[in-house]
């Protein structure tokens, strides 16, 4: 089963958008103003949609809240499949969190080193993100952090795997997926006060046994996540189905 350190909640599928909205929600409430690391894809959905019903029902208030964006396609820029887009129209819109309370991945080839090494500089002064939500890739990525990512590795441009490309083909509605992504990096992952991973389904049990049960290293980048100070992973029961089976195979 998983390391001590990290908090390990499974949950009927039904409450698994509450059971991890409330660890962002709880942070809200005792400081408005935290800065929250946003994933996309289909994990956090229900994530977003509680915590959006939460503020509709006057419960919270997300008139302060900072969010910083976790990774993007490289030359994705204003494109409506990129990220940003996304998660304008999930999240950032509905909650009326504008411009100036988000922390945007650089996403424009050109001089995209520099602009990687400002947005590390940018997150280390709006005072370091306090709950980073993170979704799990089906080949053990945290953000695009792919396979081989290095324990040290900071934001950057990554090469995008077969796997990966192939399971983002539905933000591309027939268009070539990029083969690049910008990520933030496995090291300025783990400089997050709190780190929440979300799992569910059942297509994500194996690779979440690995995250979890595996050895740590580069080959499940997720594994790093075991090295964090304040890690929590909530995980729907068809998710949890594989652990504590016996070891994982590498
Ligand atoms: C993409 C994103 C990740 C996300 C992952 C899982 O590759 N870059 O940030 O966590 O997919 O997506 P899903 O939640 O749709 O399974």
């Amino acid at each position: 089963m998983a390391e001590p350190s990290i908090h390990l909640r499974i949950v009927p599928p039904a409450d698994f958008g509450a059971a991890a909205g409330r660890l962002v929600a709880d942070l809200l409430r005792e400081n408005p103003a935290a800065l929250v690391g946003l994933p996309t894809g289909n994990t956090p959905i229900p994530v977003y949609e509680y915590l959006l019903a939460q503020q509709r029902a006057g419960a919270l208030d997300l008139s302060r809240m900072r969010a910083v964006m976790l990774d993007e396609y490289l030359g994705a820029d204003d494109s409506p499949m990129s990220f940003h887009h996304w998660l304008q129209r999930r999240f950032l819109g509905p909650a009326g969190i504008g411009p100036d309370r988000l922390l945007r991945i650089p996403s424009q080839p050109e001089g995209i080193e520099a602009a990687c090494a400002d947005f590390e500089a940018r997150l280390a002064a709006w005072g370091g993100c306090d709950l980073q939500l993170l979704g799990l890739g089906l080949t053990g990525h945290i953000g695009f952090n792919e396979p081989g990512s290095a324990a040290d590795s900071h934001t950057r441009v990554v090469r995008l795997s077969a796997i990966t490309r192939e399971a983002n083909e539905e933000y591309w509605q027939g268009e070539e997926v990029p083969a690049y992504g910008v990520t933030t990096g496995i090291a300025t992952l783990l400089q997050a006060r709190r780190l929440v991973l979300l799992v569910n389904g059942e297509r994500k049990a194996a690779i979440l046994r690995r995250t979890l049960e595996g050895p740590i290293g580069p080959d499940v980048p997720a594994t790093f996540l075991r090295q964090g100070r304040d890690v929590w992973v909530i995980a729907d029961q068809p998710a949890a189905a594989l652990l504590g089976a016996g070891a994982p195979h590498a």
